[in-house]
């Protein structure tokens, strides 16, 4: 007996819109060897990025440093950095309906220094913030809906999911929990879907499920705002 998946039928409900969503982790250059970086697998926001496709949006994957090959007909902007991942949501966001900002933007980099720094120089870092990505580009917004994601301990989630809502200025946001590492390179996921009017206990789950538990409840506001 063969099952065939992919003749399941899938709501086209996200047909017509224009879907960015950024996925990975940023690297920090500390000279021209090494780079600061973090866990994030990217497999959260490739998750989101097939599901958005598959639902008929017209998806851009902005992918920091993970592999896009299992992607199919996406465009894909292959980023390292924060200043590259900046750039290239600046040129995609102006014609996007909805931003999925994934990624995990490095806080701060490394000054960096050309060459390689030698040994006897390498006691500590020169560090400078970034600019809040997600901050900046929300300023900017027409009419996107805007989704952002937070990673938090067990006992911040809500507090935090609440506060990084307004101040970035989002429409949604996805608390997730990373206690005990448990997130990064996991194929599970426990959290909030946290709205201004709506919050969502998530109790672990694939992140295939998030990802399209997620869209729902973008759908789901999208058509209440057109109504
Ligand atoms: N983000 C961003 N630009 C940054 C850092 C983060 O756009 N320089 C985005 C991430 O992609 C994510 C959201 O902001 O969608 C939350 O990131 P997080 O690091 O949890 O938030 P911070 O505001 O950096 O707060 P914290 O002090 O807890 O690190």
């Amino acid at each position: 007996l063969q099952v065939f998946n992919s003749q399941v039928a899938v709501p086209q409900d996200l047909a017509g819109l224009k879907v960015l969503v950024t996925a990975g982790g940023t690297r920090e250059a500390i000279d021209d060897v090494r780079f600061i970086g973090n866990r994030s697998s990217g497999k959260q926001g490739l998750a989101i990025a097939k599901a958005a496709k598959a639902r008929g949006a017209e998806v851009t994957l902005i992918a920091a440093n993970i592999d896009t090959s299992s992607t199919f007909d996406t465009k894909i902007v292959a980023v390292s950095n924060t200043e590259q991942l900046q750039a290239a949501l600046k040129n995609e966001f102006a014609s996007t309906d909805l931003l999925i900002m994934a990624a995990a933007v490095s806080d701060a980099r490394p000054i960096a220094t050309e060459g390689k720094v030698k040994k006897d120089q390498y006691k500590q870092l020169n560090l400078e913030e970034t600019p809040d990505l997600l901050a900046e580009i929300s300023k900017s917004r027409a009419k996107q809906f805007i989704v952002g994601f937070a990673a938090e301990e067990g006992a911040n989630l809500l507090q935090e999911g609440n506060r990084k809502l307004a101040a970035k200025g989002l429409d949604l946001i996805y608390a997730n929990n990373i206690e005990d590492g448990r997130i990064f390179g996991s194929d599970k996921t426990s959290g909030y879907l946290i709205s201004k009017d709506s919050t969502i206990e998530i109790e672990k789950m694939n992140k295939e499920t998030l990802a399209s538990k997620l869209l729902d409840v973008v759908v789901e506001r999208l058509n209440s705002h057109n109504v």
